[in-house]
């Protein structure tokens, strides 16, 4: 039997020989997942790339798994193995104990007991991963982390020297960059960007309107086994979209009444076989009704008029807001916070952002009104503290630094109380307009000098309950300041 040493060198001979060879990216890096398999003694391997979000993982080639467990769904860098976008070599034992396996059923019909991942890395920064899978439990050893460690250094080499995953590369930027834009158009526009990917004209409809409410989706993502002949899978059946943030995968629909019998079986057949999945088939009415039981579409009962787009979904804010509450629990580990807050803009941010940071803390809330003219405004305190902060470590907790007179006002007066120290945390900061110059310890987003609203945030007291923050056209303040 090979030593493994030798079974290592033997590899990486024959994987740095494709990778300085003429074939196909997609053969070779399928040729190289099967050395590195054969090698670490796997019954698998795949090499996968982070969607433009750098949300989901997307495989690109693979040695060993059945196509089956190649479409068993997304794959959420952040769920699975997450420590690999860390930068390191990662292993999981037992597939079948642990919680960040995100489609256990899947791995145990493939029969894999282990999986060991490492990062592929361009310039520092993770673009993807390398995956292996053991049909026995395996406590990977450390030549085996740094061994697919330099498989991976080679994989991301042959990515950056490829032209095609360069042109991959940039239609990736620029799918981005045309989303952006779709996403900036009030207008839902017409279909001259169409991905050529989609298979009907209502799917890439629906997908624009994700793109303006910027609801992640993924397009038919994972595909169901519905029957079997013998051991072979003899019907499949792939929904057109998977929404992660609400887990549910969505077949749309027209009006044909023969394609809605047929599909309303596959629905039907697909919800018996795996009932813990979401799944629903969707006419255009359906999908606004949809949209709007989560606060999104011209169906909803908010108040959306106006809003010209959408800068953050519902979602972007979570995770910002977890990022930065993360932050404030590192940085104030061991202390005890006070968080400060002003009404009433910053009551959706406040209620979000405590529930995420690890420290005893206690909360207050000051409110103001504001008199005097446009040019010499000044502020007044309506309610202040209710407890006394000398001595303690406090946050003023703000919805969004505009000209910064509000804030300075408030942490002059926060200052002539002594508290130990005072830092400021922001959701955004519309920096263009800045008039006083505050400092900033925590920024959630910074946005351009337009009028914002939703997630607390108001213009005339309305649009607070939108779930995401959206721009208000001009015209309608315009308008407004002219009745
Ligand atoms: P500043 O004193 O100019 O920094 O702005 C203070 C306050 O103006 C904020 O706390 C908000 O209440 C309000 N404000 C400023 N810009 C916006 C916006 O774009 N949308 C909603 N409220 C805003
Ligand atoms: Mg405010």
């Amino acid at each position: 039997m090979d030593k493994p040493k030798d079974s290592y060198s033997q590899a990486f001979k024959q994987i740095a020989k494709i990778a300085n060879s003429s074939l196909p990216l997609k053969k070779a890096l399928n040729a190289m997942a099967r050395s590195t398999a054969k090698a670490l003694k796997a019954i698998g391997c795949s090499i996968m790339l982070l969607n433009p979000q750098k949300q989901y993982l997307e495989i690109i080639a693979a040695y060993g798994l059945s196509d089956l467990y190649l479409r068993k769904g997304a794959v959420n860098a952040h769920k699975s193995l997450p420590e690999i976008l860390e930068g390191k070599a990662v292993a999981l034992v037992d597939v079948s104990q642990d919680k960040q396996v995100q489609y256990p059923e899947a791995a145990e019909i493939e029969g894999i007991s282990s999986i060991l991942g490492a990062p592929l890395l361009q310039k520092g920064e993770v673009v993807g991963e390398i995956r292996v899978y053991t049909d026995g439990p395996r406590h990977f050893p450390q030549v085996e982390k740094d061994f697919l460690s330099t498989v991976a250094n080679i994989v991301a080499i042959t990515l950056e020297k490829n032209e095609f995953y360069q042109v991959l590369k940039a239609e990736h930027e620029e799918t981005i960059t045309k989303r952006r834009k779709l996403a900036e158009t009030p207008k839902l526009p017409s279909s001259s960007l169409r991905p050529s990917r989609f298979g009907h004209p209502s799917e890439e409809e629906f997908a624009r309107l994700l793109d303006f409410y910027r609801i992640e989706w993924l397009y038919e993502p994972r595909s169901f086994p519905l029957a079997w002949q013998g051991n072979k899978v003899s019907e499949m059946f792939t929904p057109d979209f998977y929404l992660p943030e609400l887990d549910l995968y969505i077949e749309l629909t027209t009006l044909k009444q023969s394609l809605i019998t047929e599909k309303n079986r596959k629905v039907r057949r697909l919800k018996e076989l795996y009932p813990e999945v979401n799944i629903k088939l969707l006419n255009k009415k359906d999908y606004l009704r949809l949209l709007a039981k989560y606060g999104y579409g011209p169906l909803g009962g908010t108040k959306v008029e106006g809003i010209n787009r959408v800068l953050f979904s519902h979602t972007q804010i979570q995770r910002r807001t977890r990022a930065l509450a993360n932050h404030i629990s590192r940085d104030y580990q061991g202390r005890r916070l006070v968080l400060v807050g002003i009404l009433k803009g910053v009551v959706c941010f406040m209620a979000d952002l405590m529930q995420h940071i690890s420290l005893p803390l206690s909360i207050e809330f000051m409110a103001i009104s504001y008199y005097g003219s446009n040019t010499e405004p000044a502020v007044k305190i309506t309610k202040d503290l209710d407890t006394s902060i000398t001595g303690l470590d406090v946050l003023m907790v703000e919805d969004i630094v505009d000209t910064g007179m509000t804030l300075n006002y408030i942490l002059n007066h926060l200052s002539s109380h002594n508290p130990a120290s005072l830092h400021v945390c922001t959701l955004l900061d519309k920096r263009a307009r800045r008039l006083i110059d505050v400092p900033l310890d925590y920024i959630g987003f910074e946005i351009p000098d337009e009028f914002v609203v939703g997630y607390g945030l108001d213009y005339r007291g309305e649009y607070r309950n939108l779930p995401f923050i959206g721009a208000l056209s001009p015209r309608l303040i315009e308008e407004e300041a002219g009745k």
